[in-house]
């Protein structure tokens, strides 16, 4: 469909044609009819194409933790455009990769060492689990196939990913997935954790699940678990206290690998680098995406411990140690991007700034209790969540007008899962931007019957 008219508009004005864009993960009928259009950003605001400025309450989707269109790294990013467009990493690399690898390396906790660069949050959770289960061929423990995930998980859309995750409307679809795959439990449990402040205190008891599932099918099977430490997208459910802990000592205990997916985690949204810190737990794995380069260039990866890699680094020296990875592994730009976001995470010291504004978050956000229809208000760290009773026959349709309408009538952007209203700001949020959020939100949910 040649159309020089739409090529030659600026980028911030409207389209004249919908049709084409098929969106991801998207009511499309329901969003022709009625758009919400963004056209460019700053800081805490987007703005649409007539300049309405939307206050940005998601991170864009979980990845903007600096904020918008930050200078240092739109700058970065210019340069190294300028220089070098792209380099292949399969055999020959730039200078910039290994760079942005030690200073995840230098984040990640522990031993986590050793980093595999891919693309999105679905590629590091694939690449994860293809790397837990070539460890175990390496090293001679080739049964070990099952991998196990979470009821309620989610980790991307490739079929790993929807394999071991646990959302129905991700998996009723698309076949019978992955073979030998099994999932522990869901943690959240309404009754015994309505209206939690950080880690429910019930629910630890989850995690020996997965001594059921060893007893199943024998620890010898089993190559690894993966679950995130805090469930976003399936509508923030937070690990109970101790639950993480116990998880690790269970695979411990049989030589399981734990992977920790942290594409939501990671970079300051639980008050550290990496939520592993604040569970002191040590995971085999770590996959990050998004807050990496703050949304601004696709970039995500799997940290990995030194004895796992260094399990692979055998044979003749020519010879390729593991047989994976994607063109755009290390993309000059995204590695430039990912160097000077740490810088501002670093600088700004945007990760105790989350801890510190954790509490009062949990207050200002718990004000919405006894609001209609919430049911349930969670927080931890800088994210919250309402769950709203469904509608009788409409079930998500509730959740969906709060954010149709928190984005026209009030200017908030907030992401809705089903009737689950969830709520992640970038960390450079302030008090008053809070209570800003807090209050468009509530007007909303006092005008949605
Ligand atoms: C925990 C987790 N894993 C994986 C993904 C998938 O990331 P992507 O959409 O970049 O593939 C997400 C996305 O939200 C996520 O929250």
């Amino acid at each position: 469909m040649a159309n020089s008219a739409l090529r030659a508009r600026p980028s911030s004005q409207a389209p004249n044609d919908l049709r084409s864009f098929w969106l991801p993960f998207t009511a499309n009928r329901a969003f022709k009819q009625r758009p919400r259009l963004i056209a460019r950003a700053k800081d805490m605001h987007y703005y649409t194409p007539e300049g309405r400025p939307i206050l940005d309450a998601t991170a864009g989707l979980w990845c903007c933790n600096a904020g918008h269109n930050r200078e240092p790294i739109v700058s970065a990013i210019q340069a190294q455009a300028a220089e070098l467009d792209f380099a292949p990493t399969f055999q020959y690399a730039h200078p910039t990769a290994f760079e942005a690898a030690s200073r995840l390396a230098e984040l990640a906790p522990g031993d986590l060492n050793q980093v595999f660069f891919c693309n999105s949050g679905s590629e590091a959770a694939d690449t994860a689990l293809k790397i837990a289960l070539a460890y175990h061929n390496v090293t001679g423990q080739a049964s070990r196939q099952r991998l196990i995930g979470r009821e309620r998980g989610y980790h991307g859309v490739g079929f790993g990913g929807i394999s071991v995750g646990g959302m129905v409307n991700n998996r009723k679809f698309f076949g019978t997935l992955l073979a030998g795959v099994d999932h522990l439990p869901a943690t959240y449990d309404r009754e015994h954790q309505a209206f939690s402040r950080g880690e429910p205190d019930w629910g630890e008891h989850k995690a020996d699940e997965l001594e059921r599932i060893v007893a199943l099918h024998d620890a010898s099977t089993i190559a690894a678990v993966i679950v995130e430490p805090m469930s976003g997208s399936t509508g923030v459910l937070a690990a109970p206290k101790g639950y993480l802990q116990r998880l690790r000592a269970i695979c411990d205990k049989y030589r399981i690998l734990l992977i920790f997916d942290e594409v939501i985690t990671a970079f300051g949204r639980l008050g550290h680098a990496f939520a592993a810190e604040r569970y002191g737990v040590i995971p085999d794995m770590i996959t990050f995406a998004k807050g990496v380069t703050s949304g601004s260039v696709p970039m995500a990866g799997v940290i990995v411990r030194d004895h796992i890699h260094d399990a692979f680094m055998a044979g003749p020296d020519h010879a390729i140690e593991f047989f994976h990875g994607y063109t755009y592994s290390a993309h000059p730009l995204a590695c430039a991007a990912a160097v000077a976001t740490l810088d501002v995470y670093r600088d700004e010291r945007l990760f105790e700034r989350s801890k510190a504004l954790e509490p009062v978050w949990a207050d200002k956000f718990h004000s919405l209790r006894g609001l209609p229809n919430v049911l349930d208000i969670r927080t931890i760290g800088l994210v919250g969540a309402v769950d709203l009773a469904a509608k009788p026959d409409a079930v998500g349709a509730r959740g969906f007008e709060v954010m149709e309408r928190a984005f026209h009538d009030e200017g908030l952007m907030v992401r809705n899962a089903g009737d689950t209203i969830a709520v992640s700001p970038p960390l450079i949020v302030s008090e008053p931007q809070i209570d800003e959020i807090v209050q468009k939100l509530g007007n909303v949910l006092k005008r949605v019957a």
